[in-house]
C-alpha cells in the first residue's frame, strides 16, 4: 500500500487562519453548518472509539465543500477592484477546474453579476460539466488533464477585465488561492463547535482527501495553530492514479506526477500547490493513496448509512480503512498515536450528485 508517515508533524505549529471568514459566510444567503454526523458502525469497523463525518454534500447549495473557498475569494477579489477602480464593469472570472471549484466560481459570478469562463481537463463527468454550463458560465474543454487546464486558464485570464481565480498556487500566484485556503478555515471552524456540542474530544485523527493539497493546508493550518489541546494525527488520502503528495513527502520535495484515469476528479492533480506544501511537507503525519474500487466501496458504504458521499468524499474512509485495518495496522496505528478510543473526523467533500460515478465495484484491496 502506498504510505508515508512522520509522526514529528504533530508537535510542528503555525500561525493561524485570519479571523473574519467565518462571518462572512454565516451573513451569506442559505448558510448553514454542513452536518457532522457520527457514524458508529464505522467506529466499530475501524476499531476506534467514535467516528464522524463532515458532510460537504450540500453547501451554499452546491454538492461539495469548494464554494466556501470561492465565494471568500471572490469576494477578496471583487472588493480590490472596486477599491482601485470604481465603477469599473463587470469582471470574467476565469478558472481550471476537475468540476466542484468550477462550479463554485460560476455559482458566484451569477450571483454577483460577473462572467465565468471555467476550463475543464479530461476525465470530468459529463453532469458535472454540464452542471458548470447551467450556472451561466462559457465552458472551455481541453484535452489535456488538470495540470494543462490550469496553464490554459492561466493563459486566458492574461485578457483585460479577466481574473484568474485557481484553488493551486505557483511561484508567482499565490495571492488568491491563499483566499481560496482561508475560506476553507470555515469547515474546520464548524468541526470544533459542532463535537464541542456533541460533548465529544478533540479528534485523534483527520483524513482528508487531497488534490493539489488546498484543503489539507486549511486544516494543518486549523490543528497546527491550536492553542492547546492535544494535536490530531492529520491523514492525506489520494488515488493512486494522481498521489502528487505523497510522492513529494516521501521524496521531501514537491514534484509533479504524471495522472491517469480515476473516478475521484476531484482529487485528479499532478502537482501541489505552492504554498500548501510547505505546510503539508511540516504538518501532516502520514499520506495514504487509494484505488477507485476502494472509494467506490467507502462511498456505497457510506450511503447505507445515510451519507451522501461521491468519489472524493469517499476517499476519507477508503484511505481511513486502509491505514488502520489490514496488514501492518497496529504499526499504522502505533505511528499515527491512535489507540482504541480515538475519535476519527473524516472529511466527506462532495455529494454523490457532485461526481455521479457508479458506487458499485465493492472491491476489496488486494495484496501487493
Ligand atoms: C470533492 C473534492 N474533494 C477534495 C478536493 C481536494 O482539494 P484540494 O485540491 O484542495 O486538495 C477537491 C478538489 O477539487 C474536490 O473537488
Amino acid at each position: 500500500m502506498p504510505w508515508f508517515v512522520r509522526p514529528a508533524a504533530r508537535s510542528w505549529t503555525c500561525p493561524p487562519a485570519p479571523s473574519g471568514v467565518r462571518d462572512f459566510h454565516a451573513a451569506l444567503p442559505g448558510y448553514a453548518p454542513t452536518p457532522l454526523t457520527e457514524l458508529p458502525d464505522l467506529a466499530a469497523q475501524l476499531g476506534v472509539g467514535r467516528v464522524f463525518v463532515k458532510d460537504e454534500s450540500s453547501r451554499l447549495g452546491l454538492p461539495a465543500f469548494k464554494a466556501l473557498g470561492a465565494s471568500w475569494a471572490v469576494h477578496r477579489v471583487l472588493a480590490e477592484r472596486a477599491a482601485q477602480a470604481p465603477g469599473a464593469g463587470p469582471v470574467t472570472l476565469v478558472s481550471a477546474t476537475d468540476g466542484n471549484h468550477g462550479r463554485a466560481v460560476a455559482r458566484m459570478a451569477r450571483l454577483l453579476d460577473q462572467r465565468a469562463q471555467i476550463i475543464v481537463p479530461r476525465g470530468v463527468h459529463p453532469d458535472a460539466v454540464a452542471a458548470i454550463a447551467a450556472e451561466g458560465a462559457e465552458v472551455i474543454r481541453v484535452r489535456g488533464p488538470y495540470d494543462e487546464a490550469v496553464r490554459r486558464a492561466a493563459e486566458a485570464a492574461a485578457a483585460a477585465d479577466a481574473v484568474l481565480v485557481q484553488d493551486t498556487a505557483w511561484p508567482g500566484y499565490e495571492r488568491i488561492p491563499g483566499w481560496i485556503v482561508q475560506g476553507y478555515s470555515t469547515l474546520c471552524r464548524e468541526i470544533d463547535e459542532q463535537l464541542a456540542a456533541a460533548g465529544a474530544p478533540s479528534p485523534g485523527l483527520v483524513a482528508v482527501p487531497v488534490g493539489v493539497g488546498s484543503l489539507a493546508q486549511a486544516v494543518v493550518t486549523h490543528y497546527r495553530s491550536r492553542p492547546s489541546g492535544p494535536a490530531p494525527a492529520l491523514l492525506s488520502v489520494e488515488p493512486e492514479a494522481a498521489a502528487c503528495v505523497l510522492e513529494s513527502l516521501t521524496r521531501g520535495a514537491p514534484v509533479s506526477v504524471t495522472t491517469g484515469e480515476t473516478t475521484m476528479a476531484g482529487l485528479n492533480c499532478g502537482t501541489p500547490s505552492s504554498i500548501a506544501w510547505p505546510r503539508l511537507a511540516a504538518g501532516l503525519d502520514a499520506a495514504v493513496a487509494v484505488t477507485d474500487a476502494e472509494s467506490a466501496r467507502a462511498a456505497a458504504e457510506l450511503a447505507a448509512l445515510g451519507v451522501s458521499s461521491g468519489p472524493c468524499g469517499a476517499a476519507a474512509l477508503a484511505g481511513s480503512r486502509a491505514a488502520l485495518t489490514g496488514e501492518g495496522a497496529e504499526e499504522r496505528r502505533t505511528a499515527l498515536g491512535l489507540g482504541p478510543a480515538a475519535l476519527v473526523v473524516l472529511l466527506s467533500t462532495e455529494g454523490t450528485s457532485a461526481n455521479p460515478h457508479a458506487t458499485a465495484v465493492p472491491a476489496a484491496r488486494t495484496p501487493r
